[in-house]
């Protein structure tokens, strides 16, 4: 007993020093609801002309994201910014690249009005949602309710989206003493740590805790604008400042960086090296902080499994 005392609190201890915690293993959420979001999260319904749902930019079997450089919605317009994950969404600290919604409730609100996404308003989702026969049996039979209000869309919504988590991966199977990485792995996580990613990537999503500048060495510079911190608050130093995104799943979710501009792991870690490190990478470092990088794919989100 004492030998297992011992050896849990070295394990609890270990892990406590660690800058990266684990997905927890089950989401905890209320599945009938989050069953009924994901219908919403599939449905065209959502949108003006009826051709865009959010599964076309975050395409749960490949990732969470969109393989665009920026996102393509409504009549086929393209976008301002590339299309982040909609996995482990939950764990952001704000939402968007900007961090302009507080919360995932906040953040629905974004694509539903976007005249460039759904290009709808509350309202006629409400009516559109409330004119469905089987919405109506199925939001009576989840929430008891016979008129459904725009807040009970949301919320179904965002009950789905907490689902989306990606539990299981290498990284955290090695992070709870279940397994061991790879020399290779192993040497990218150092590398990792050395080199000060891990300043900006770090916490449950590797990421998504801070907002920081890309290019905090050497300016970054983009062909066209996007909306970044300053298109918010209006001042010079958050120019290029964005919400730092996830490194979960992060092989499933070319391409990178706001404007899209990086096609590969690769052309990513360089920049970042480059300008936000201010250094250059050997070709094997780079191979190993991808190997390391591999490590972060987690299990596909069961909630997507059950029907
Ligand atoms: C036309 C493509 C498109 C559609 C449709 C779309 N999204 Fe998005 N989504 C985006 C883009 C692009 C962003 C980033 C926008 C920004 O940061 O300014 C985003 C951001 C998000 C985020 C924030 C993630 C983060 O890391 O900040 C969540 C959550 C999300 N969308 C969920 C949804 C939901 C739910 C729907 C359906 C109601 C939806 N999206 C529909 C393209 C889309
Ligand atoms: C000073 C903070 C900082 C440091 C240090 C940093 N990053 Fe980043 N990282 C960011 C920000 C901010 C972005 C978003 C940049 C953008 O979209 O323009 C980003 C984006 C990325 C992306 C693309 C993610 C996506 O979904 O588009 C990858 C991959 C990445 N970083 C890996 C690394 C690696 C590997 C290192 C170390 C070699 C590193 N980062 C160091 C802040 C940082």
């Amino acid at each position: 007993m004492l030998k297992f005392i011992l050896f849990t609190s070295i394990i609890i201890s270990l892990y406590a020093q660690e800058p990266i915690s684990p997905i927890p293993l089950e989401s905890g959420v209320n599945r009938d609801k989050a069953k009924l979001g994901k219908e919403l999260f599939f449905d065209t319904l959502l949108s003006k002309d009826n051709s865009v749902a959010c599964v076309n930019c975050h395409d749960v079997s490949q990732g969470g994201a969109d393989s665009n450089v920026v996102s393509i919605g409504f009549n086929g317009k393209k976008g301002n910014i590339q299309s982040p994950t909609v996995f482990n969404a939950r764990y952001n600290f704000k939402q968007f690249w900007n961090g302009r919604a507080k919360n995932l409730y906040e953040q629905v609100d974004g694509p539903i009005n976007n005249p460039v996404e759904h290009n709808l308003d509350s309202k006629i989702v409400e009516q559109r949602v409330n004119n469905s026969k089987l919405y109506k049996k199925r939001f009576s039979d989840v929430y008891g309710i016979s008129k459904i209000k725009y807040t009970h869309i949301v919320d179904a919504i965002v009950e789905f989206e907490k689902g989306l988590i990606t539990p299981n991966a290498k990284f955290d199977k090695y992070l709870r003493g279940e397994i061991d990485l790879s020399d290779n792995e192993k040497n990218g996580y150092k590398l990792f740590k050395q080199y000060g990613c891990i300043t900006c990537h770090n916490g449950i999503n590797i990421g998504s805790n801070s907002f920081q500048k890309m290019g905090t060495f050497i300016e970054y510079k983009s062909k066209n604008s996007y909306p970044d911190k300053e298109s918010i608050t209006n001042k010079q130093i958050h120019y290029n400042v964005f919400k730092v995104p996830t490194l979960r799943n992060i092989n499933l979710t070319a391409p990178y960086f706001h404007d899209g501009s990086a096609k590969t792991l690769t052309e990513a870690i360089d920049a970042m090296a480059k300008h936000n490190l201010g250094v250059e990478l050997s070709k094997k470092e780079k191979k190993n902080l991808i190997d390391f990088l591999n490590t972060l794919e987690g299990e596909k989100p069961a909630i997507l499994e059950s029907n």
